[in-house]
């Protein structure tokens, strides 16, 4: 089969070659986005008097037809056309003849792959987006039920200070809701034309690149050709962005696989989103949040890949930017797949109150509650007040009762300023409300974080 760019050759190329040269066994995946860039791109050189309108009727009526093979998976992908663009221009002008070897006027693969690619990076950063608000709800939903739910406050995975549940949840929110700002500002920043930069330094051509930038749904225009088909910025953003997410989703489930343990007990897994044991039958195991902090590697993977790729290019277009494509569609399927499940099964789980708040009664969580109450009640200056919440800690731990239990009189016996009012100061749940401060934990607080994400999530 003759190549389309077979004219200063004289032998064909092996079979070798092409399996290593190709990338239309994959990039196929853009075959929407180049049709479309191609009827733009016929629509601009008819209004610009380069096709008649006759031509361009036959390319469009063309083009439809290959959509249609090609959705109907009649169409035909040969791995000797390397890429779709080849592959789809030449059955375009097997279809409707000469004409179609006027569609590439004025344009090069180079602009024509960077137009596919952005354009689909485009849109995923929007339907991600999108699948976080979704998970966003499904977390609230859990949250907004469990503003009164105690859990341990962690730092160094030890026990520090009681907090509510919702609260915990809430931090999580936070992190989700940047990421869609993260995709949301990668949109805007890269939605940018680059058709008609064809080649690397512009056609000779009288092209309108406003007018196919329109069709195609971009902003603008890029200014300088030369960048337009070498920049690969946008693939790596996506790739950071859901590399962010997918770490923030690593730490949420690593927190699930911890809190499905016995040891911890918070929460436990739908049957429908657990798995069991080949060989002990007991077990339950929570593979979901295992997997989703599994996979977080090798969208990680794809990043650092596609930075790597990049790093040594000259100026413009190399073959080797034909590489950033693998890695981009792995993680955005990985994304996709990974934000619809975390949200299945946080919606299906069910949450222990009983154990989290039992977890808040070992570890002295109220200790720095005695300390702020010697500070405010008793005058003490903050760290003699420190001090001697740790020898009532001490006390505490040689009893075998937590701070929160222990009886005024050994209290008494540490520091004879200490009244009995502060057993009220001591108990979790004051604890917790107690922490009013702006971000605070305290119940009302957090009912008030949590209807800032309602509301972000309504808009
Ligand atoms: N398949 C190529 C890629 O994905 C398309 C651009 C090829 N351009 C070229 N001059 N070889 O990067």
């Amino acid at each position: 089969m003759e190549k389309m760019w077979s004219g200063r050759f004289s032998a064909g190329a092996s079979n070798l070659l092409d399996e290593f040269n190709a990338s239309i066994m994959y990039d196929r995946k853009l075959y929407r986005e180049d049709i479309e860039g191609s009827l733009a791109h016929a629509a601009m050189l008819a209004k610009q008097g380069i096709l008649t309108e006759e031509e361009l009727k036959q390319i469009q009526d063309g083009l439809a037809q290959v959509k249609e093979e090609i959705e109907s998976g009649k169409f035909e992908w040969n791995i000797s056309d390397e890429d779709l663009h080849m592959g789809i221009e030449k059955r375009l002008t097997q279809i409707i003849g000469d004409t179609g070897k006027k569609l590439h006027t004025a344009r090069s693969r180079n602009d024509q792959v960077a137009v596919d690619f952005r354009r689909f990076v485009l849109r995923k950063n929007k339907e991600i987006a999108e699948a976080i608000k979704a998970l966003m709800d499904a977390i609230l939903v859990v949250a907004q039920k469990h503003t009164d739910t105690l859990i341990p406050g962690m730092t160094h995975l030890q026990h520090a200070q009681p907090i509510n549940f919702g609260f915990h949840l809430g931090a999580y929110l936070s992190m989700f809701k940047r990421d869609i700002e993260r995709f949301e500002s990668s949109y805007e920043r890269n939605n940018i034309s680059p058709l008609g930069c064809a080649a690397l330094a512009g056609t000779p051509h009288n092209v309108d690149r406003e007018y196919t930038a329109e069709l195609l749904g971009f902003e603008s225009v890029s200014i300088n050709c030369l960048d337009t088909v070498s920049d690969r910025d946008f693939a790596l953003e996506i790739l950071f962005n859901i590399s962010t997410m997918m770490m923030h989703i690593s730490r949420l489930s690593e927190e699930l696989v911890m809190w499905s343990s016995y040891e911890f007990g918070f929460v436990e897994l739908s049957d429908e989103y657990s798995t069991g044991s080949s060989i002990m039958p007991q077990k339950k195991n929570p593979d979901v949040p295992e997997l989703l902090r599994g996979k977080t590697g090798r969208v990680y993977g794809a990043l650092v890949g596609l930075l790597t790729v990049m790093k040594g290019l000259p100026l413009a277009y190399n073959k080797d930017t034909q590489e950033d494509k693998e890695g981009v569609f792995d993680a955005v399927e990985t994304a996709e797949i990974s934000l619809e499940i975390l949200k299945e099964a946080i919606k299906t789980m069910q949450v222990k109150t009983d154990n989290m708040e039992h977890a808040c009664a070992i570890g002295h969580l109220s200790a720095t509650d005695l300390a702020d109450y010697l500070v405010e009640k008793c005058g003490i200056p903050f760290r003699e007040a420190h001090f001697i919440t740790g020898r009532a800690v001490a006390k505490g731990e040689e009893l075998g009762v937590d701070l929160s239990k222990m009886d005024f009189k050994y209290l008494k016996e540490i520091d004879e300023r200490i009244n009995e009012d502060v057993m009220e100061y001591l108990g979790l749940r004051h604890s917790m409300n107690a922490r009013t401060s702006q971000g605070g934990t305290a119940s009302e607080r957090t009912k008030e974080q949590l209807d800032y994400f309602k509301n972000y999530l309504q808009k």
